[in-house]
């Protein structure tokens, strides 16, 4: 079961180069130079394409549930959709509900997702509670689970949050056993106060979902999780989804001290902006409302935060895919913003949406790659079987083309979705084929893969940290 994928130009972190790819059963064996590779019957012609690691999204949240619904993607149309546009590992959110005992919360997400999967997948645990119970299960997921990063909530009053002496309890003992504590920072119970008297004003559109969230929230919530860290004895830090400029500045402040401190950022921040498509008349906006929120486009945020990949400030871009549909989900919150569930879908899309980074000049080739499934996959602990084109990694390959274009539509995308975050775009740039573990699941447009291939990934600690 030999596998030679022949004339491309691998692309990894330390550069691109030509090179044909063996592949026996699920594993790389070994790279070859242009002409030196053995004979083999069976042969991939990516001449012309990019040869690069299938795509790591680190943040997806496939069933969440969330004000009064669930994410809309199954694990089973999520991680088909994901696949098809070149990402082959996820890593979703199992979650501990506030009173729920871990290992439970643990339990039911592997229900939801083992059989289902097209792709390989692995969990982060968010912590609806830090108490004695849960903090001592903490040292088990990351022993016996292969659980290790736990994400922790500045916000949300209520569902998800814990309040300070929760967060230090958690980082101090992530501290001790090697894990990452992720974070969703923004500034909960402020966030409440502003929402409340926005409400009372009359201000029920979507767009107010932005406005009530000003970043400078971002920016104290994030400022407080490094200082907080710092105090845990430096316990490592993963600040999620991060959106805004000052809270980019408070993550540089903190590398540049040298602290483990880290930040991804996701393709919505990246393009979309709060006038454009929050702002959107009507009731429109509710298909943008996500936390944090889109930010304002006469801001530098967008171009600050290209500058931060550049950077390595921000050293991963993840999805945070958690669509709901408009029809009956964010519906849920007309005439009431807050009532609308919070997050976008794009799983499919992450691969091209950066590819633009690389046609637009932002973007070296090898950062593109890096940026998407190297350091994701080096950060959360599944590097080198993931996340790089070498002898011994899972053979979970993209062939991408450069002279390819993709439109993206709710018409044609394979997300669950009835409308989509990015509808009518074209863009430069098109997955070719994927390979997952040395099975070609996805080629020119044919899906070949099946729900259930897909296998729990159990990770070790990071090897990112200082
Ligand atoms: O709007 C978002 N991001 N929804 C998903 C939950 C979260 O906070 O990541
Ligand atoms: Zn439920
Ligand atoms: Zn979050
Ligand atoms: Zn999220």
């Amino acid at each position: 079961m030999t596998l030679l994928i022949k004339g491309g130009t691998v692309v990894g972190p330390v550069g691109a180069i030509k090179a044909d790819v063996l592949i026996d059963g699920e594993t790389i064996t070994a790279l070859f130079a242009p002409g030196t590779a053995p004979e083999i019957a069976d042969t991939i012609d990516a001449t012309g394409k990019y040869v690069i690691p299938g795509a790591v999204d680190a943040h997806t949240h496939m069933e969440l549930p969330f004000g009064g619904t669930h994410a809309s993607d199954t694990f089973d149309t999520g991680t088909k959709a994901a696949a098809i546009g070149g990402t082959t590992t996820i890593i979703d959110f199992a979650v501990q509900k506030t009173g729920e005992v871990i290992q439970d919360g643990l339990a039911a997400w592997h229900g939801k997702a083992e059989g289902n999967c097209h792709i390989d997948y692995a969990f982060h645990m968010i912590m609806g509670g830090v108490d004695d119970e849960s903090l001592k299960a903490m040292d088990y997921l990351v022993a016996n689970e292969g659980i290790s990063s736990f994400k922790l909530f500045m916000a949300y009053p209520g569902v998800f949050y814990s309040d300070d002496g929760q967060i230090l309890r958690a980082m101090q003992k992530a501290r001790d056993n090697g894990a990452m504590i992720m974070m969703h920072a923004e500034n909960g119970p402020a966030i409440d106060v502003l929402v409340k008297q926005a409400l009372e004003r009359g201000e029920t559109d979507p767009i107010h979902h932005g406005l009530t969230r000003p970043q400078e929230l971002e920016a104290e919530a994030t400022s407080r999780a490094i200082w907080l860290a710092s105090v845990a004895a430096d316990c490592p830090l993963y600040i999620v989804h991060l959106s805004a400029s000052k809270a980019l500045e408070q993550v540089a402040r903190a590398r540049n001290e040298g602290k483990n401190v880290f930040a991804e950022t996701c393709p919505q921040y990246l393009y979309l902006t709060l006038e454009d498509q929050l702002g959107a008349p009507g009731f429109e906006g509710a298909k943008w409302v996500c936390s944090t929120p889109l930010r304002s486009k006469h801001e530098t945020h967008r171009a600050d935060l290209w500058q931060g990949l550049r950077t390595n400030d921000l050293s991963v871009v993840s999805t945070d895919h958690c669509p709901f549909c408009f029809k009956d989900q964010k519906e849920l919150g007309r005439g009431d913003f807050s009532k609308i569930p919070n997050g976008i879908g794009s799983v499919e899309h992450r691969v091209d949406l950066l590819y633009q980074g690389v046609v637009e000049g932002k973007l070296s080739l090898s950062r593109w790659v890096e940026t998407i499934a190297t350091t994701p996959a080096r950060m959360f602990g599944l590097f080198p079987r993931k996340g790089v084109i070498a002898p011994g990694s899972d053979a979970d390959v993209v062939i991408y083309d450069p002279n390819g274009r993709t439109r993206i539509s709710a018409e044609t995308h394979h997300m669950n979705m009835d409308h989509s975050a990015w509808e009518g775009w074209e863009i430069d740039g098109k997955v070719d084929t994927v390979l997952s573990r040395g099975e070609v699941i996805a080629s020119g447009g044919e899906y070949t893969g099946r729900a259930g291939r897909g296998r729990y990934v159990k990770r070790g600690l990071s090897d990112y940290l200082i």
